[in-house]
């Protein structure tokens, strides 16, 4: 279990709350909390209404629609933030491809910190285009 000094030195290395100060980070680590799935664990599923964003703490989890993959997040990766901003279903299913160590933010606690704190949108357009970068090559 970590310490919320722990999850702030965390939040802070991660690109979507990297431009937040410290103290406001206090704030999201109270409200995350910590989940561990197993190897082979499903996370959610695709089409599912998108209740939470996760960060991969420690661990692999696999992005993927079926049997087809589109990507495999580690550490300091977020995933689930897309249903979370237009409201549409999970636009794919994520699995544990190793004992992941997560923290997970819901819904309703990211959209009020997204209102007060307008910088983390600048973390998600950098992780966005990161995504689209790399689907493209
Ligand atoms: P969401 O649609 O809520 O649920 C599935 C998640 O998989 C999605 O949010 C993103 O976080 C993640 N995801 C979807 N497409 C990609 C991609 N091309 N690269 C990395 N992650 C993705």
């Amino acid at each position: 279990m970590l310490s919320t000094v722990e999850k702030v030195l965390f939040l802070k290395s991660i690109d979507l709350f990297s431009q937040i100060p410290g103290e406001d980070l206090a704030q999201v680590a109270l409200i995350s909390t910590e989940e561990t799935r197993e190897t082979g664990e499903e996370i959610f599923a695709e089409g599912e209404a998108g209740d939470a964003l996760y960060l991969v703490l420690d661990g692999l989890v696999r992005v993927h629609r079926q049997d087809r993959v589109i990507a495999e997040l580690g550490e300091r990766e977020c995933f689930g933030e897309m249903a979370l901003l237009d409201a549409a279903p999970r636009s794919a299913t994520v699995t544990a491809v190793a004992d992941a160590h997560l923290l997970k933010i819901s819904r309703e606690d990211f959209q009020e910190i997204l209102n007060e704190k307008p910088e983390i949108a600048s973390g998600i357009i950098k992780v966005l285009t990161r995504r689209l970068r790399s689907a493209i090559q």
